[in-house]
Order: structure tokens, then C-alpha cells, then sequence
């Protein structure tokens, strides 16, 4: 049977916390909540142990996984650094920022054999709690079943694995709702794998230079050769076939619109993704989720998820999303509905 227990996000209790611990130091699997999404931890120096991540989740062994230190001792002893780490980690740690360094001494698996590896300290004081207590860095991929979009509260975590895993904390809705932002510091100039919460303008305030390859944008799988083994696979997906249509706001409520009456006219049941600017546009029949407002996008980032969700429970046939731009928190959106819908993106 799983167990949850419930904290306090901001005041964890200890006692809670080092039950988790006791677990993790049998080589057990614990999610916990981060500031971005939930987490499916493991001791990442217990080989075995971070087998099961990839067991449970389904998730592919050539898809590394990231590695969570909560000081600078700890990561010292797991990933290289350089000036530009330590400038990075000093700016933007602890917090949703992932950087990818040469690997140090950890088992292969968890870097899926490469010789790097993925880092993050994060902010939550759950999430800290748990790494300082157990006094191991802590291998942790959002705690969903692969392909699956990431859990942004306890109750996605429970229905993605229910018993499979022994303790989830249960620490109420993340913060971001959006998975880290991933760099590459293994090359220079920098490269961005995976946009998120702190912004490529922001990660460039520091690096100077930084390649945002199509992968990031969430346009393409590939980008010649694998920079990040986990952008090939499907992600996010909802169960239903889904669009993402982009460009000028309005043209893209009349095109959804109108998709959506021409759908609903031969039986079919239609999902939209919209915003509070848009929703007025749409056909009542059509089941129409806002997930927040265009001038806060910090909003739609935390509503994303569980909104995608929410479609496949409602079991529509068929999802239109509103797209949204390629800039600041919005690329990371715009990357997580191009890839939720396979890259089936109408522009207008
Ligand atoms: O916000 C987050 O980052 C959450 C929370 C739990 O911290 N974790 C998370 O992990 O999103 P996961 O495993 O779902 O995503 C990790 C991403 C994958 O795309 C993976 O391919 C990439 O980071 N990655 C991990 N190690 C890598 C490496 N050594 N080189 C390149 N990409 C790597
Ligand atoms: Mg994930």
C-alpha cells in the first residue's frame, strides 16, 4: 500500500520527512513535491535503487535522469565544476535551474551511461529537507509514467502509480508547475535542452552566449545528434489527438473556433485549451478548460498539466490549444504543448 502523508510545504515536519528518509536509505522510491513538479527520488548512489525509477516509470535507460544536491559539498563530489557552474548555481540556486557537467562518482545508470550529468539544487523546503536529512544527493524525474504530463499535485503522482510506489508527501500544488529549465555546460558557447521557469533571457544575463536548438523550442525530436536522450521520446501526452494553433490571438480563436463547431457537428466530443482573454470565443458544447490569463503567464504554466489531465479525464476526442509565443516563461509553455500534442502544430 502507498502511504501519503501530508506537510506543511513551507514548515515540513522532521519526523515526516526522516520517515521518508529511512525509506529512501533501504533503497526505497519516495515522490516529494519540488518547486517545479513532483519528484520520484531515489538514493542516486544506490544502483538498485535507481533501477526502479526507470522500472516504475516505464522510462527508457538511455534517458538519463537529474540528480538533486542540496549544497555545494555534495555536488562537488558528484559533477565537475567550472566558473561559469559555480556563477550559474550562484545566481539561480537553489531553484528551477538544471545544468548538465561532467559526471564525478555516481552509478552510470543514472547518467543512462553518458559522462555527464544533470544537477539541480532545489528551492522547496520539502524537497531540501529531504536531501540534507538523507545526506545523499538524490536521483528524482518528474513522478509521472513516462510520456505522461508531469504531476503538479499529490493526486496526479497517486493516480500515475498508486500502490507501485511506497510514500508519497503530499505537500500540496507546487509552485511553477513546469519542469526545471536544462542546461548544457559540457560545450561552449552553453545550450539550452529544456526551457522552464527561469527564462533563456535571464540564463543569458549570465552566460553571455547561449544555442537554443529547436529541441528547445519543442519543434523538433532531434537535432542531428541526440543532445538530450530525453527529447525524443513522446512527453506530456494526453490520450486524445491534440493541436496547437499559433499566431496572431485572434485569428487563433476563430480558427479553433470554428474547428471545433465543425467537430462537434459529426459527434465528436472537443477539448479547448484556452485563456480568460479567449474564452468567450468558443461553442458551449465544446469543453473549454482556461488554464490562466495571457498577461500572467506564470498562471497558465501551473494550471498546464493538471489541464491536459482534465482532458483526459473529461475523454474528449479531440484537444485544440491556444499557442502562445516564443519568448521569456512562454517558450517553456510553448515547448511543453508542441510536444504534448506530437509536434501537430497548425499555424495561422
Ligand atoms: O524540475 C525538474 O527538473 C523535475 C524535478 C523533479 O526536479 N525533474 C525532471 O526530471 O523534470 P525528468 O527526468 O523528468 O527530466 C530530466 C530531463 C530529461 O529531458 C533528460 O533527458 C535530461 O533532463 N537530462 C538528464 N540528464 C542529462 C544529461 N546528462 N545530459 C543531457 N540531458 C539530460
Ligand atoms: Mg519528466
Amino acid at each position: 500500500m502507498v502511504k501519503v502523508i501530508r506537510v506543511d510545504p513551507l514548515n515540513p515536519d522532521e519526523k515526516s520527512i526522516e520517515e521518508a528518509v529511512a525509506i529512501m536509505r533501504s533503497g526505497g522510491l519516495v515522490a516529494f513535491p519540488t518547486e517545479t513538479v513532483y519528484g520520484l527520488g531515489a538514493d542516486a548512489t544506490n544502483d538498485e535503487a535507481v533501477r526502479k525509477i526507470f522500472d516504475v516509470k516505464g522510462r527508457p535507460t538511455d534517458n538519463p535522469l537529474i540528480v538533486h544536491v542540496s549544497d555545494m559539498e555534495m555536488l562537488g563530489s558528484i559533477a565537475s565544476l567550472d566558473d561559469l557552474a559555480l556563477k550559474l548555481a550562484g545566481k539561480f540556486w537553489p531553484g528551477p535551474m538544471t545544468m548538465v557537467l561532467g559526471r564525478k562518482d555516481l552509478p552510470d545508470l543514472v547518467s543512462a551511461g553518458m559522462p555527464t550529468v544533470a544537477v539541480r539544487m532545489p528551492a522547496h523546503p520539502v524537497a531540501l529537507m529531504l536531501i540534507q536529512k538523507l545526506r545523499r544527493p538524490v536521483a528524482a524525474p518528474s513522478a509521472n509514467i513516462a510520456g505522461r504530463p508531469s504531476p503538479t499535485r499529490a493526486e496526479h503522482v497517486l493516480e500515475d502509480f498508486g500502490d507501485k510506489i511506497e510514500l508519497v508527501i503530499d505537500g500540496g500544488e507546487v509552485t511553477f508547475g513546469l519542469e526545471s529549465t536544462v542546461i548544457s555546460l559540457v560545450s561552449r558557447p552553453p545550450v539550452l535542452l529544456r526551457p522552464g521557469v527561469i527564462t533563456a533571457e535571464q540564463i543569458m544575463e549570465i552566460t553571455g552566449r547561449l544555442d537554443i536548438p529547436d529541441i528547445a523550442k519543442g519543434l523538433s525530436e532531434f537535432e542531428g545528434k541526440v543532445l538530450s536522450p530525453g527529447t525524443k521520446y513522446r512527453h506530456y501526452a494526453p490520450r486524445a489527438k491534440m493541436y496547437v494553433v499559433e499566431g496572431d490571438v485572434q485569428k487563433v480563436a476563430e480558427y479553433i473556433a470554428k474547428a471545433a463547431k465543425r467537430d462537434i457537428e459529426i459527434g465528436m466530443k472537443v477539448g479547448i485549451l484556452t485563456t480568460d482573454e479567449n474564452k468567450g470565443w468558443y461553442p458551449p458544447e465544446a469543453h473549454v478548460v482556461v488554464c490562466g490569463s495571457r498577461s500572467n503567464p506564470y498562471s497558465i504554466a501551473l494550471n498546464l498539466f493538471n489541464s491536459l489531465r482534465e482532458m483526459d479525464k473529461e475523454k474528449v476526442d479531440v484537444i485544440y490549444s491556444e499557442g502562445f509565443p516564443d519568448n521569456g516563461l512562454f517558450l517553456a509553455i510553448s515547448n511543453r504543448l508542441r510536444k504534448a500534442s506530437g509536434h501537430n502544430v497548425i499555424r495561422v
